[in-house]
């Protein structure tokens, strides 16, 4: 089945922030639908798509301005169920004969409860088992004359208009966002919406496994393909999903650029070459590396080292493969979207990030991405239909850059070598608590600074190191993790007396923002 056969949901998107948690609420139903910009869609592209259903998201422009983003007319002659959300609500009663006004005090941020009317529709069912719902509103227009056709089925204080359809056509429109973890029974909303629309959950990882394995053989024929394995879990379960479709056609090259974790490389080689047997160039460029790094303190400039050495390494190594046509990447969706965001405007750059962009065009090569349609939960679950195990699968991220990021300042062999033993102290201990799952990413920080101590009878003069652990959902936001007291007196004891060359530990508990999740 290729991916055209499922039953397909459209989301046009209008900007909002939350957008690709709507995706993520109807991928969690098996329901396979994609985000387009809305001025992608024209009449055209919805004639090819064929949704099932549309869903017109948020977004921060005012219907009121002139100009204001909307979708084809055609969106609302298609003769399926149509659900407009916040702006997506606001556009679709002005496209159809209501009104909306500027803010003007009636402008809505955070919770708010919604009353349902005595009628309860099919898109409510199950939901308002209390006589009223937390919802979360972000608005600052509103719907001041719903359009022809449409009645109230539910209302809030500032929302008068919080719930409106018009049965008849399956049009349907909320003020709030039910997509976010703020509205938390939002999800029974999406499930009705969908099963009024005819889907049946056909989207599952047991059949994407299988589609893409009949994709990658059909893009790639036999020609080779090469795949930088990082021990990652997007690089890992690429590689296998490729390696099914096409064995030995494929080779991973794995760089190891002296910033691993410890055992990190012996872990990733073992796996793949003996484990799935797999071609793999395994890439010691450690002294290259740290060589070119050798006195260099600022983030930035040892970001860019390394990733101008990776790019020339892997394509050293590539070559050996010889006549490679293509390079195999771990894209994920949150990736493809935001290449193809509304906004699409320059953001800060508060890190450059180490990829493996630019290789495709000075290579020659072409670009395989068999996860591209994918969210990182997604990706896991896939990883477990392929058979990875869990150890990998449930890994925490670990950057490209890797520890040159975790060591501010100059970096040393030595110093590395300090902070691969305290890093696997700190996880163990945190495996050891059960902990490890309920982290989204955990590590040690080796600080520049030597601190004075007194351990036995002696003065020491060592490194101090920062433990960080956060909670996150996407790495885009975090917080820091709540550990005990006795973990973190029980885990400084360890470091301390487990790795010589540390005296003091710390415990950093910025969230991001304002801090980021890295050092550097
Ligand atoms: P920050 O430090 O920006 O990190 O809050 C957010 C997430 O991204 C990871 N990270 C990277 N991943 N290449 C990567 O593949 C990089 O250059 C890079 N820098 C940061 C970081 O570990 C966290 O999960």
């Amino acid at each position: 089945m290729s991916k055209s056969d499922h039953q397909r949901l459209l989301i046009i998107d209008f900007g909002s922030q939350v957008t690709q948690l709507i995706a993520r609420r109807l991928r969690e139903l098996n329901i396979y639908c994609e985000i387009h910009p809305f001025h992608d869609v024209t009449a055209g592209f919805l004639r090819d798509f064929a949704p099932r259903a549309v869903i017109l998201s948020g977004g921060p422009a005012s219907v009121t301005a002139q100009g204001s983003p909307r979708p084809p007319s055609d969106v609302f002659e298609l003769g399926v169920p149509v659900l407009g959300i916040c702006y997506g609500q606001q556009v679709m009663m002005d496209m159809l004969g209501g009104q909306v006004e500027r803010g003007a005090g009636t402008a809505e941020f955070g919770r708010a409860y919604v009353t349902p009317s005595q009628d309860r529709i099919e898109l409510l069912k199950g939901w308002f088992l209390e006589t009223r719902e937390q919802v979360w509103m972000s608005h600052g227009d509103h719907v001041s004359k719903i359009a022809p056709g449409f009645e109230v089925y539910g209302t809030s204080p500032h929302a008068p208009y919080a719930i409106t359809a018009d049965l008849s056509r399956n049009f349907f429109a909320v003020q709030f966002h039910p997509e976010v973890h703020h509205t938390p029974n939002g999800r029974t909303l999406y499930e009705n919406f969908v099963r009024l629309a005819g889907f049946t959950g056909d989207w599952t990882m047991a059949g994407y496994r299988d589609e893409a394995i009949a994709r990658i053989r059909e893009q790639v024929g036999d020609a080779k393909v090469i795949c930088g394995l990082s021990g990652g879990v997007d690089s890992s379960v690429a590689a296998v999903l490729i390696h099914e479709a096409i064995g030995e056609q494929l080779t991973c090259v794995f760089v190891d650029h002296g910033l691993l974790r410890q055992n990190e490389a012996d872990e990733v080689v073992t796996m793949f070459r003996d484990h799935y047997n797999m071609p793999l160039i395994h890439a010691d460029e450690s002294d290259l590396f740290l060589g070119e790094l050798d006195g260099v303190s600022d983030p930035e400039t040892k970001r860019k080292i390394i990733g101008r050495l990776f790019i020339d390494v892997f394509q050293k190594h590539a070559n050996e493969v010889g006549g490679a046509a293509f390079l195999a990447q771990g894209t994920l969706y949150p990736d493809v979207i935001e290449s193809v965001s509304v906004s699409g405007g320059p953001s800060v750059t508060i890190k450059s990030h180490h990829n493996v962009g630019g290789l495709p065009e000075k290579m020659g090569l072409k670009l395989v991405e068999p996860l591209r349609d994918l969210f990182k939960d997604e990706v896991r679950a896939l990883g477990r239909e392929l058979g990875l195990p869990e150890s990998f699968i449930g890994r925490h991220p670990f950057p490209g850059p890797g520890l040159a990021i975790r060591c501010p300042g100059e970096i040393t062999r030595e110093k590395l070598e300090i902070l691969r033993r305290a890093d696997a102290v700190y996880i163990d201990q945190i495996r050891k608590h059960g902990l490890y799952d309920e982290i989204w990413q955990a590590f040690v920080a080796i600080l520049p600074v030597r601190t004075v101590g007194v351990m036995g009878d002696g003065r020491t003069y060592d490194f101090a190191c920062a433990l960080r652990a956060v909670t996150s959902v996407d790495g885009m936001t975090a917080d820091y993790y709540p550990f005990s007291h006795e973990f973190l007196g029980e885990t400084a004891t360890r470091i301390i007396n487990e790795v010589p060359g540390i005296n003091r530990v710390t415990y950093d508990i910025t969230s991001k923002p304002p801090g980021t999740i890295e050092w550097e």
